[in-house]
């Protein structure tokens, strides 16, 4: 590649480009296999085959950007992100880190291969993380294939339509698992930190080693629906005030068990949703995350237990259903620690730090390989929303930093 490929300005020009497919509205939606989502991953095959890499997508449409010369199968210094995105996110999230590893792939070649996985965040579909567990071998399409998005399309459809436009390969066989195209030995992940702490330190990397876990629960609440003008106050068994109650008792309990506990009630719905009906039926979307697991268990415990109480005290039913977890993730104390050193010799203020958002990073972690990720500083700590901002000269510390230590890792292992 040449050395005027590898600059700030040819990773902010893709990356606004990048941005530029989206579904309308404010920010960035890009959702699994949507039109956008086709439309950004045949330009990113074309950009890679500008800069000479070869593009190899698998079944579920994730993405391998990589030296025409690697042999199939071939072990690999796997370095990306996610292409979709959350509703009205920003530019940068996952983004950010699918060009720079678009770049480094150009620029190291040999055996560094960008992966770009089709969905991390659980936008469309009730499950997350399913593109990096089809890219490690680890998925069996035949367990989503039922899931749903909200307008009632099935993920195999989705799919289906996404692969007929190029958008992946020949599907798994039946009841059998995602053919693994590469073999990550090593991981890394580049992202904006979509958190405050850099910024207010005034450090231009984080070292992440270890990565949040969470639960999602949606709750059910049923309760009666009644006159909202002649049911008196005492008589009601309001089945959305119980999922108000509720939502702000996981508040309560998150600020009580102090960082880096959070938990948010992030949707809900009242059933039949009438000004003049007292709602009968409820759903709650909540949501726990904490980087130790006997914290995450205990305030999932808690949750449920306040949950109950609500709801009995209300008269109203409860369900509650575990739609999908992750454990708190380790990542490699080696290679952070090299990172650290490295970042020292190179004197980039930085420090070593947990990541409270879900990365594709934890499910290489989990499946053995040795996986860092780097932060860059998110202005105001913001993401997940269209405010998202990093400047060209901060995310260019990340990727040139990137590039070195990439090499360090290559040569070590040649
Ligand atoms: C991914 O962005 C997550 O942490 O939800
Ligand atoms: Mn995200
Ligand atoms: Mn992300």
């Amino acid at each position: 590649m040449s050395t005027t490929t590898f600059t700030p300005e040819a990773l902010v020009e893709r990356l606004f480009t990048l941005a530029t497919f989206t579904a309308p509205g404010p920010g960035v939606t890009r959702l699994v296999y949507d039109d956008a989502w086709c439309a950004a991953h045949a330009w990113l095959r074309d950009e890679a085959a500008s800069l000479g890499l070869a593009a190899t997508c698998d079944a579920i449409g994730n993405l391998w950007l990589h030296d025409p010369a690697l042999a199939p199968g071939a072990e690999v210094i796997a370095v990306g992100s996610h292409l979709d995105s959350v509703v009205n996110g920003g530019r940068y999230d996952g983004a950010y880190g699918t060009i720079a590893a678009l770049l480094l792939a150009a620029e190291l070649r040999g055996d560094v291969a960008a992966f770009v996985t089709c969905e991390e965040e659980g936008s469309r579909f009730p499950a997350a993380l399913t593109g990096v567990r089809g890219l490690l071998g680890d998925l069996v399409p035949s367990t989503i294939a039922h899931l749903a998005d909200a307008h009632g399309t099935r993920w195999t459809d989705a799919l289906a339509s996404a692969r007929a436009r190029g958008c992946a390969s020949a599907p798994a066989a039946s009841g059998e698992r995602v053919p693994r195209l590469f073999r990550a030995q090593r991981q890394l992940e580049l992202h904006i930190e979509q958190g405050p702490v850099l910024e207010a330190h005034g450090e231009s990397l984080g070292i992440v080693n270890r990565i949040a876990g969470y639960r999602r629960l949606r709750a059910r609440l049923e309760g009666e629906a009644r006159h909202a003008g002649t049911t008196p106050m005492d008589r009601r068994r309001d089945a959305f005030a119980a999922a108000a109650e509720i939502a702000l008792a996981a508040e309560v309990l998150a600020r009580d068990a102090g960082p880096p506990a959070v938990a948010t009630a992030g949707f809900a719905s009242a059933e039949p949703g009438l000004f003049n009906v007292v709602p009968g039926a409820a759903t709650l979307g909540l949501e726990v995350r904490h980087t130790e697991a006997h914290a995450l268990d205990a305030l999932a415990d808690a949750l449920a237990e306040r949950a109950r109480a609500i709801a009995a005290r209300r008269g109203v039913t409860l369900a509650l259903e575990l739609q999908s977890g992750e454990a708190p993730t380790p990542l490699s104390d080696a290679r952070a620690a090299g990172a650290g050193d490295l970042a020292r010799s190179l004197g980039i203020p930085h420090r070593v730090m947990a990541s409270g958002a879900g990365h594709d990073t934890m499910a290489f972690a989990q499946a053995g390989a040795e996986s860092l990720m780097l932060f860059v500083p998110s202005r105001g700590g913001i993401s997940h929303s269209p405010d998202e901002h990093t400047s060209p000269r901060e995310m260019w510390i990340g990727v040139a930093f990137a590039r070195e230590l990439l090499a360090r890792w290559a040569a070590e292992r040649a």
